[in-house]
């Protein structure tokens, strides 16, 4: 039986390795490896956590144990554009879940996940300090007033819009 590795899986797995060579195999050190590699390759595929449990010999469900804990780590790839809705108290009472379930159905993933086509990923923050401009949906680290549902569709349209300009550039070029 062949076994393929995708170019991406092997690229994770020597940019572990890489940061790996600079730690000691003592399972203390599990955390800061598991942060350094997030921030080497954005987030910790399941090649990354097998290199790590493989270098501090301890089973990889306890790399995942520690993963799935902390909501620092991300366990997909990050999206182009990260989508992060506000659900504080003043959010809340302004319809933030409203929010966030529009988010949710317009790009078919939930709190956590990235759309197939890595545009976008989705997730939920506390309050971000901008209260008065309930419900709040941080857009690639800008915060957005008013995220009602409608608000919600006009910056997707405009993603949409900006999308379709590049590919229309590039098409003028190529
Ligand atoms: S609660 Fe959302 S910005 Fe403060």
């Amino acid at each position: 039986m062949t076994i393929t590795v995708s170019q991406e899986d092997a690229d994770a797995r020597q940019k572990t390795r890489d940061i790996l060579s600079r730690f000691g195999r003592t399972r203390d050190n599990l955390i800061p490896i598991l942060q350094e590699v997030q921030g080497k390759l954005g987030y910790l595929p399941r090649e990354a956590m097998l290199e790590v449990a493989g270098f501090l010999r301890i089973p990889e469900i306890d790399v995942y144990g520690v993963v799935t804990f902390y909501n620092q780590f991300r366990l997909n790839p990050p999206g182009k554009h990260s989508i992060r809705v506000c659900l504080g108290t003043a959010c809340h009472m302004k319809g933030g879940y409203i929010t966030l379930d529009a988010w949710k159905r317009r790009l078919g993933i939930s709190p956590g996940e990235t759309t197939t086509d890595r545009e976008f990923d989705l997730d939920s923050v506390a309050c971000v300090g901008c209260c008065t401009m309930a419900p709040v949906t941080v857009v690639d680290g800008k915060p957005e007033a008013r995220t009602e549902p409608t608000r919600v569709d006009g910056l997707l349209l405009s993603f949409e819009h900006e999308k379709q300009k590049v590919t229309e550039e590039k098409d003028t070029i190529g």
